[in-house]
């Protein structure tokens, strides 16, 4: 596609204009698959019988399609936007910039295949097999290439806060991969862990919880980092800050994994270290947040009509929320209540729904217009509208599972003075029934938004085409 206009020939921008649009498209249907889930945990019946449409099967294509497709495409569109704008250089390479544009679709494309029809290696958020996991690894080092090359070929002497976060993410998330995905191929579309028993299970949670830290995290913060100050058109509230929140964030996320084992055949030292480290992690997750949202000092007015800052900003605070309740659920004692119940879904989903995803939608939308020759979005209200949507389904969806899984971890401990346990586990999912159902609405609202979003870039984009000419280069800036 050529979209005429300075910028475009100084920038690569084809890369990013097609993993902005596939953000948009991966994150439709990873929702939809969510929301077909929520229905399922209310009327089991849902799954027509298909193994196909098996809640075990659907539930990790959901995972997968929103954190790697929606998540993965979103982080990709604004790395390769951001770094050639802070170094003032084209990327690296166009050739390896568009093999990971289509190496990651064609892992979606696999993704979406194999887990409907069973395939996996059981390790959450790194269930894809073994031949699939060596073709994330090209692509992943591809990015690493194309990103540290574009920094290494950087025409100014300083390197932006937001590439040291895209930069840590991509270094992590390979080690990562390349750790815990470690297998005996044993067929075609099947291998065994390299690992085994509690081994087995922290390399698993250590890749876990820095899945969320370093995927879900540590790359929107770059995210966070260039869009915020850009779009408040004001400098970040303070860089010596957000150098010491970089350093404090990436040192304390690795040590946090054991918190997923409180109570397990994992040795109790161990837990205690993993408890300690995430209540440190308070720190620095607020320092980042603050930092976010202090950018807008002096110009708070600005939240009252652009409603694309007002998805950057609230998406901060969910963040703030999320980390906050996180440390607080690695308290072993607290721990006992909320694991396996949904309190640990709700405290997901305001990371994922609030964070995650408010951010990924504002700096798209940010992104969309300028990559497509548009002073803005084909329709504001439509952001408007699709902020509240937004807002009101995550609040929803939190609150309850909040209540619903506080219930459960109550009425599981609920002891009669005899001893016998009060209530049965299917008293327990009786009375989380209502909550089931508020849950579905909430994420049809939150549906219903990214669908608003998906008819505005199309109205945008082919807007766009009629209009790139007689947009001056400078609108791209
Ligand atoms: C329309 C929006 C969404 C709906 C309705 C939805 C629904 C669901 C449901 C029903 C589950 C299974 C919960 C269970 O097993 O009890 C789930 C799990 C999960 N979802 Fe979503 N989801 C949505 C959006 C998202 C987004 C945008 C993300 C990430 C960016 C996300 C990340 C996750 C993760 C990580 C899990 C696994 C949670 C765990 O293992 O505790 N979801 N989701
Ligand atoms: C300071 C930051 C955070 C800490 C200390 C933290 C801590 C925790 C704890 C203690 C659990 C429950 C583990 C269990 O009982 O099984 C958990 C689960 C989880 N958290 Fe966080 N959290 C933090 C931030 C976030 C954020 C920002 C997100 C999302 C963007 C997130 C995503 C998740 C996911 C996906 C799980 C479920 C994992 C699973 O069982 O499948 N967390 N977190």
């Amino acid at each position: 596609m050529a979209f005429p206009n300075q910028q475009a020939t100084a920038y690569n921008d084809t890369v990013v204009r097609q993993f902005a649009i596939m953000t948009v498209v991966w994150g439709v249907v990873g929702m939809l698959v969510g929301v077909i889930i929520a229905a399922q945990l209310a009327w089991p019946e849902l799954n027509f019988g298909i193994p196909w449409l098996s809640y075990g099967r659907l539930r990790p294509l959901h995972t997968n399609a929103v954190i790697f497709a929606f998540g993965g495409c979103g982080l990709f569109a604004s790395a390769y936007y951001v770094v050639q704008r802070t170094c003032h250089v084209r990327i690296f390479s166009d050739k390896l910039a568009a093999f990971t544009f289509w190496g990651w679709q064609l892992v979606i494309l696999a993704a979406a295949l194999s887990l409907p029809m069973g395939y996996t290696s059981g390790k959450e958020y790194a269930e894809l097999e073994w031949p699939i996991d060596i073709l994330i690894t090209l692509v992943w080092v591809s990015f690493a290439v194309v990103f540290f090359g574009t920094v290494g070929t950087r025409k100014v002497k300083h390197i932006y806060v937001a590439n040291w976060f895209f930069g840590a993410f991509i270094i992590a998330v390979a080690i990562l991969h390349l750790v815990n995905s470690a297998a005996i191929p044993a067929g075609l579309m099947k291998s065994y862990s390299a690992y085994a028993g509690v081994q087995d299970a922290m390399v698993q949670w250590w890749y876990g919880h820095n899945a969320v830290g370093f995927f879900l995290t540590a790359g929107f913060l770059g995210m966070m980092y260039y869009f915020i100050p850009k779009q408040a058109e004001r400098p970040v509230y303070s860089y010596r800050l957000s150098i010491v929140h970089f350093w404090a964030l990436i040192f304390t996320y690795m040590w946090a994994g054991p918190h997923h084992l409180h109570y397990t055949a994992l040795p109790d030292w161990t837990q205690s270290v993993g408890m300690v480290f995430s209540l440190i992690l308070l720190a620095p997750s607020w320092g980042g947040m603050i930092n976010g949202i202090m950018t807008l000092s002096g110009a708070w007015h600005k939240l009252r009509d652009d409603p694309i800052l007002r998805f950057l900003i609230v998406s901060l605070s969910f963040y703030g929320m999320s980390t906050f309740e996180g440390p607080m659920m690695s308290i072993k004692t607290v721990n006992a209540l909320s694991h396996y119940t949904d309190w640990t879904v709700g405290h997901v989903h305001s990371g994922a729904l609030g964070w995650v995803g408010l951010v990924t939608m504002g700096s798209m939308y940010y992104l969309i217009p300028r990559l497509f020759g548009r002073k803005e979005m084909y329709s504001v209200k439509a952001i408007e509208l699709h902020f509240w949507t937004a807002t009101i389904g995550i609040v929803i969806y939190i609150a309850a599972m909040w209540i619903a899984g506080v219930m459960q971890g109550l009425m599981w401990r609920a002891i009669n003075p005899d001893g016998t346990l009060t209530y049965t586990f299917v008293e327990s999912v009786k009375a989380t029934y209502p909550f089931y159902v508020l849950r579905l609405l909430g994420g049809l609202l939150y549906l219903g938004g990214m669908l608003i979003m998906l008819w505005n870039t199309l109205m945008t984009v082919t807007a766009g085409r009629a209009n790139t000419v007689a947009i001056p280069a400078a609108a791209h800036a």
